[in-house]
């Protein structure tokens, strides 16, 4: 395992602070690649930035970080839906800590948290263009595409492919 590399649940506020840095990146690296504007077309995502720690209040939301030598280097949110599936969303890991096995981990550990929380599945969007390094590490995760569109329509041309994992607890609880 690398030294110096935990994941966790966000608590500190350095560790609030490190992950908005983070999620912003990510904003930028979206519009870079788009320029789709994240935060100017959904409020959603505005509400998000403005107060990660009550945006992903537990219960049903936990943003987790991972930290090497304590610094937030990667993010990676969960959000539990009323139909019982569970959103991963966030994913990002700054560029000078990829290719560590880092979001392999994160993704491990909201899968854990997922579980706890009785949830029957993983469920994410993704860009099939450009956000391929995420695509292979959900494809090795046992994430499957279920659908691709455009959206939101209007706002830009961003391509999504939403993909989805069933989650063993849940099978083993209900077959
Ligand atoms: C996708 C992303 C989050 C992956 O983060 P990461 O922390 O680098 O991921 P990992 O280190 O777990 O895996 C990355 C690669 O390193 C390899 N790796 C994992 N652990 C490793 C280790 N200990 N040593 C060497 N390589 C390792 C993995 O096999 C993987 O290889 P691949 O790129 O050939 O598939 C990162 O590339 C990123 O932020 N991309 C831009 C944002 C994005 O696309 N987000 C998705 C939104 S849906």
């Amino acid at each position: 395992m690398a030294r110096g590399i935990v994941v966790g649940p966000a608590t500190t506020e350095a560790d609030w602070v490190g992950a908005r840095k983070c999620i912003l990146e990510l904003f930028d690296w979206i519009l870079e690649c788009t320029a789709f504007d994240v935060l100017q077309h959904l409020a959603d995502a505005r509400q998000e930035i403005a107060d990660l720690r009550t945006y992903y209040s537990p219960p049903f939301r936990r943003l987790f970080v991972g930290r090497i030598d304590g610094r937030v280097v990667a993010t990676m949110g969960l959000k539990l839906d009323a139909d019982g599936r569970a959103e991963v969303r966030r994913v990002w890991t700054r560029r000078s800590a990829r290719g560590r096995g880092i979001s392999h981990r994160l993704l491990q550990r909201v899968t854990k948290e997922a579980e706890r929380l009785g949830a029957r599945c993983l469920w994410l969007r993704t860009a099939p263009t450009f956000m391929l390094a995420a695509q292979r590490l959900y494809v090795r995760s046992g994430f499957q595409p279920v659908t691709f569109y455009q959206w939101p329509a209007g706002a830009g041309e961003v391509e999504v492919l939403e993909m989805e994992r069933g989650l063993a607890s849940f099978l083993s609880r209900n077959s």
